[in-house]
């Protein structure tokens, strides 16, 4: 027996208000449904369906996962109605694990238990305890506590509606039990709608034990439907994952004031400042400390390295000991040994810059390979563009790149070499000398300021 889950993602999301369909909202960056298929897979799943309705071409298109069977529900008839379009797809003997496209937020862990109920024989469904379950549907138990059904909050009578345990929709069941009591639904109901909850009256009616696990977190079991749910699911994974971090021995300024939007790493005594954005696969190593309003999308960080205020890194390594920023950016490729400076308003692309080398402000280097002890003065540009294709720039260690330099590529700067300030260099410089390459100065005499026409 193996598992089988189907996702239920058909219904609209109309109060998303949004051009985007409800299940390609991003959360913490990836899509909704990119965090219920994580779910899926860290529960090894044999299978995976996802229940799409109209319009959904953009949610496939978007979602690349080759382990998916897409399954349409041209109209959405209610949930039991979705499940049923799938259950032709499943053998008899599968378990189905029935999760929703728009509950993000459920861990494995939690969901472990239903499948466990499986194989005991019944049939597991997740409750939730909620202090307001207006809107959901409610768990009826029997005298001796055991699950009678679910009756809708549309469909319920007053007394109903006082039971605190919600259903959260994620249930767990044997297939070849599931086809026959999907089959038997009817839409005599208040939403004319085909319930898969109406399955655990007729699982009770057939002698099946029905087993409500109770969700350990309100939070597990969100629901998205808006965005004011969204940032409500937001607030609670930017939490957890702040908590990760603190747990591996980072230090956050305030954990509240730290988006984590991928797999972050931290080494021990590392500092995190506010409003700190970390995106993709990021590494921080030992002793690092991150400024305030920094955004690090999959760059590496090497050990007590510090990035001062308002850095931008996408695709970066940066060694040790290295001092960046304040308002510095790293563009994919920039590769920095240890020791490297790299000031305000400068920006490097596709380079190695080596050892204990300097760039501390206004500067632009793309495409450079720059050795070790390399000093590089304010507003200097590696001229790496001529329109139609990119070159190389390449600096000798010690070199010392006089201010507003501009390295006119290909070309190449000796070691050891200095370079005047103001110079275009358009030809290789070479190694131990001066060159410069800027007009003689000149003063004009009798020459008179222009006066403000009247
Ligand atoms: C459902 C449950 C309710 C539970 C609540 C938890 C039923 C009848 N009710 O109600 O007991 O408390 O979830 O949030 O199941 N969907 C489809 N096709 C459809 C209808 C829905 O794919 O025809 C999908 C939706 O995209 C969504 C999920 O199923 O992901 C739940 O549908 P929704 O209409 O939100 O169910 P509720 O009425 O909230
Ligand atoms: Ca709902």
């Amino acid at each position: 027996m193996s598992l089988s889950i189907v996702i239920l993602a058909a219904g609209q999301g109309k109060r998303m208000n949004s051009k985007l369909p409800k299940v390609l909202q991003p959360l913490a960056g990836v899509p909704l449904l990119g965090h219920v298929l994580n779910t899926a897979h860290s529960l090894k799943a044999a299978d995976i369906h996802v229940v799409y309705g109209h319009g959904g071409e953009q949610v496939r298109a978007a979602i690349t996962d080759p382990s998916i069977n897409w399954v349409l529900q041209a109209q959405q008839l209610g949930t039991g109605h979705a499940l049923a379009q799938a259950m032709p797809q499943i053998a008899d003997d599968q378990t189905v694990l029935v999760l929703y496209g728009d509950v993000p937020l459920t861990r494995p862990q939690t969901l472990q238990p239903l499948l466990d109920a499986v194989t005991a024989g019944s049939v597991g469904l997740l409750s939730v305890k909620l202090n307001d379950p207006s809107g959901y549907g409610r768990i009826v138990r029997n005298n001796v506590g055991r699950v009678v059904r679910i009756v809708e909050h549309k469909d319920a009578n007053t007394k109903e509606r006082l039971i605190d345990e919600a259903n959260t929709g994620l249930l767990a069941a044997r297939a070849g039990q599931l086809k026959q009591w999907l089959s038997q639904l009817k839409n005599d109901n208040a939403q004319g709608e085909y319930y898969l909850t109406d399955i655990v009256t007729i699982a009770v009616r057939d002698g099946v034990n029905v087993e409500a696990v109770q969700a350990p977190s309100e939070a597990e079991v969100l629901g998205v439907n808006d965005k004011v749910q969204l940032a409500e699911v937001e607030a609670h994974l930017r939490g957890w994952r702040a908590k990760e971090l603190m747990l591996q021995g980072a230090t956050l300024a305030d954990p509240a004031r730290v988006d984590i939007r991928g797999e972050v790493t931290v080494g021990k005594d590392v500092f995190i400042d506010v409003n700190v954005v970390l995106v993709g696969r990021v590494h921080l190593a030992d002793g690092v400390r991150i400024g305030p309003n920094c955004y690090l999308k999959d760059t590496e960080v090497g050990a007590a390295t510090e990035l001062f205020p308002n850095c931008v890194t996408d695709r970066a390594v940066i060694g040790p000991e290295c001092n960046i920023g304040p308002f510095a950016r790293l563009r994919p490729e920039a590769r920095l040994a240890d020791h490297v400076h790299i000031g305000n308003f400068v920006e490097i692309k596709k380079s190695n810059i080596g050892s204990g080398s300097k760039a501390n402000h206004l500067t632009y280097v793309g495409d450079a390979q720059v050795g070790s002890g390399v000093n590089i003065g304010a507003g200097t540009v590696t001229v790496n563009y001529d329109g139609a294709n990119k070159w190389q720039t390449e600096i000798g260690d010690n070199a010392f790149i006089g201010s507003g330099s501009m390295l006119v590529a290909p070309v190449s700067i000796g070691a050891g070499a200095n370079t005047g300030a103001g110079s275009t260099i358009t030809k290789d410089a070479p190694a131990g000398k001066l060159t410069l390459a800027r007009a003689r100065q000149v003063t004009l005499d009798g020459w008179k300021r222009p006066n403000k026409k009247s």
